[in-house]
């Protein structure tokens, strides 16, 4: 008997109204469209604006609109795994409430935290669910409010990120099709270059963490684009490598929306031409785990069943890896 595997069925993707654009942010602080556009490849981003509006708010809204698009209603789901790096509340989890609010009664469901690689690690879990026999249908969705996380007078990072959400269906798989490989890595000792400094069980938040605008993001970017650089091109290579595959038999690179420098390091590694590289990042920045299945949902039209595709990712922890798949419809 053949191997079982899972395969994507449906994506969907969800993006706020409001526009924060390089023009609104040169307002905000000292920086340019120039540098932005040429630094990181970002135009424009997406907030989430309004009151007690959290990331499963972002999230309910691409589940449903995967459940509608697929014909089946939330009660037939088994499992939902959140990515995300801004849950609405340490805990419960995300997923718990996002499986709340689309009606998933017979769902269980939990966050995977891996910062901007969540998304690749949560379908490598789900897809063991699936590859198991036990489970048939799996929701994964990147849902990140990262306008929550991020200090709007710092200006190496609120020109990077935005907020949104992807989500994304997986079954068993027809003809041998879904996920073929995934190679996952982490590593510890990168904490240090990219990390929110208080609010958790090390440094609770308090009077002084705020006044020191601990809650934010903080990052050190260079340090992190070096590392970022070679670990996501590396991954990308050894998975084409050991899958026995060249630049001319892949459909399309599914990149993390970092920066678009990484990923066109990425691409020239993999010896994939830019025509076969999904990029947004310049309508939607960096959304943490929104990115892959935003790309996913926008490029849908253009896969073809049977398209060898590879996603990459890069995030703090560090975290990184790759996930060979052919498309299943
Ligand atoms: N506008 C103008 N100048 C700026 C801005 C800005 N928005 N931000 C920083 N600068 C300045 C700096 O102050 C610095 O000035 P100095 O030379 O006088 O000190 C100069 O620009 C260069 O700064 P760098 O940080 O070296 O700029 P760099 O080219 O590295 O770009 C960036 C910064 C975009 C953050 C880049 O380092 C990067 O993309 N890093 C990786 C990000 C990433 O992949 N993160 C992982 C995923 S995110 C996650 O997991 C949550």
């Amino acid at each position: 008997m053949s191997k079982v595997r899972a395969a994507i069925t449906a994506v969907a993707g969800y993006v706020p109204d409001y526009v924060l654009s390089n023009a609104e942010l040169e307002r905000m602080v000292d920086t340019t469209d120039e540098w932005i556009t040429t630094r990181t490849g970002i135009k424009e981003r997406r907030l989430l604006k309004g009151d007690l509006l959290g990331s499963s708010d972002l999230g309910k809204e691409a589940v449903n609109a995967l459940l509608e698009k697929r014909g089946i209603s939330a009660e037939e789901i088994d499992l939902i795994i959140c990515a995300t790096a801004t849950p609405d509340m340490l805990f419960p989890s995300t997923g718990n409430l996002i499986a709340h609010k689309v009606g998933a009664k017979n769902a269980f469901a939990f966050d995977i935290m891996a910062a901007c690689s969540g998304f690749i690690y949560s379908v490598t879990t789900a897809s063991k669910y699936i590859e198991s026999g036990q489970y048939k249908k799996i929701i994964v969705v990147g849902a990140d409010k990262m306008s929550s996380i991020v200090d709007y007078e710092d200006r190496s990072t609120c020109v990077i990120f935005g907020d949104g959400s992807g989500a994304i269906l997986l079954e068993p798989a027809e003809d041998d099709l879904g996920i073929q490989d995934t190679i996952m890595r982490s590593d510890g000792s990168g904490w240090t270059h990219l990390h929110q400094k208080a609010g958790g069980s090390l440094r609770p938040s308090s009077h002084e963490t705020v006044d020191q605008k601990m809650h934010y993001i903080y990052q050190e970017g260079r340090s992190v684009f070096k590392f970022a650089v070679t670990k996501m091109a590396d991954v990308s290579a050894e998975i084409m490598e050991r899958n026995n595959l060249t630049g001319d038999d892949i459909a399309y690179l599914v990149p993390h929306q970092a920066n678009k420098r990484i990923i066109d390091a990425t691409a020239q590694r993999m010896g994939v031409g830019p025509e076969k590289v999904m990029l947004n990042i310049h309508k939607y920045g960096n959304t943490t785990n929104g990115t892959i299945p935003l790309c996913l949902w926008e490029w849908e039209n253009k896969l073809n069943k049977g398209d060898n595709i590879i996603l990459a990712a890069f995030g703090g922890g560090f975290t990184w890896g790759s996930i060979y798949l052919k498309w299943a419809y």
